[in-house]
């Protein structure tokens, strides 16, 4: 049956128990305000392993923002209903704050090759190692087989990849596509502090990177970075933050399309000043 824990001791003997019966562990970590993208992660989780570890925290040093951090929703008993629909083979780990950092709230230094300083990186100064201190106290605590991420936060993605090449331990890091909505808007938690006009009209994000993908090719990088400036600075509600065409193993800024490269539009958008953010492969 589902389990919901919440201490480090609890869970170390419960994924003990697990171990002795040589069961395989997927790890699925999360902030909550579960939705289908989320869900869609732990079915991946749940077909590929034994059992798996769903953790909710908020993690505080991958905030650069407190006021983001504030309003960030919390529905811990839908996130269990959902989870509990989804599967029984789940542990929750929901823990407090001060369980997963006892010695001060602070991220350590990380040294990614550059893949921490462009786009979410340069926007979100310290958000990375908030993000690389928390996944790695969580794969240190946990010890998973595999770890499922979205391609939503692609960036990330690349990041937690490099993170678990570094340790030294066996780890498998497994990408999953963006979940959307039926008008394309990528799920986010944030989604639903969008009034309801602006989450059907957020469809405009993904239609304008589907476009700008289309247009690359012809169209050399500075051009698509144009029309999707134009499309944005037409609305009142939304403000473009960036939009960037990078490769997507380096995720450094691409001119022109060239053979053997993969690529990839990020974007991120403030609609009605909440942060939104989507990615698309444009090869
Ligand atoms: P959170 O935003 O809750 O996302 C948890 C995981 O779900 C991430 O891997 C994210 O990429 C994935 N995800 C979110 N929306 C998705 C969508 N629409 N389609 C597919 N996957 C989606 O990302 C975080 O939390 C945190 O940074 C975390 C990794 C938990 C560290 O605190």
């Amino acid at each position: 049956a589902m389990k919901l824990i919440s201490g480090r001791k609890e869970l170390l003997n419960h994924l003990g128990s697990l171990r002795g019966a040589h069961e395989s562990l997927g790890l699925v970590p999360t902030m909550g305000a579960l939705h289908e993208g989320h869900l869609s992660l732990v079915k991946k989780a749940l077909a590929e392993n034994d059992s798996v570890v769903v953790t909710i925290f908020v993690n505080p040093t991958q905030f650069n923002n407190p006021d983001d951090l504030e309003k960030y929703p919390k529905t811990l008993d839908e996130d269990l209903a959902l989870l509990g629909s989804v599967g029984q083979e789940i542990t929750v780990f929901a823990p407090a704050v001060e369980e997963l950092y006892n010695k001060g709230i602070t991220s350590k230094k990380y040294f990614f090759d550059g893949l921490d300083k462009v786009m979410e990186g340069a926007f979100r100064p310290g958000h990375f190692s908030g993000v690389a201190t928390i996944v790695q106290k969580l794969f240190e605590l946990i010890r998973p087989d595999k770890a499922y991420f979205g391609e939503k936060d692609f960036q990330q993605l690349q990041i937690v990849r490099k993170l678990a090449h570094n340790l030294p331990f066996d780890l498998q890091i497994v990408g999953c596509p963006i979940v959307r909505e039926p008008n394309g808007l990528a799920m986010s938690s944030r989604n639903r502090l969008l009034s309801e006009e602006m989450r059907e009209k957020a469809g405009l994000i993904y239609k304008t990177l589907k476009e700008a993908g289309r247009m690359f090719g012809t169209e050399n990088a500075t051009k698509v970075g144009e029309y999707v400036s134009g499309v944005f600075s037409g609305e009142s509600d939304m403000e473009l933050e960036y939009f960037q065409i990078a490769d997507e193993a380096t995720l450094t800024p691409v001119k022109r399309k060239q053979e053997n490269s993969k690529y990839r539009g990020f974007i991120a958008v403030y609609a009605e000043g909440i942060r939104l953010i989507d990615n698309i492969a444009m090869n």
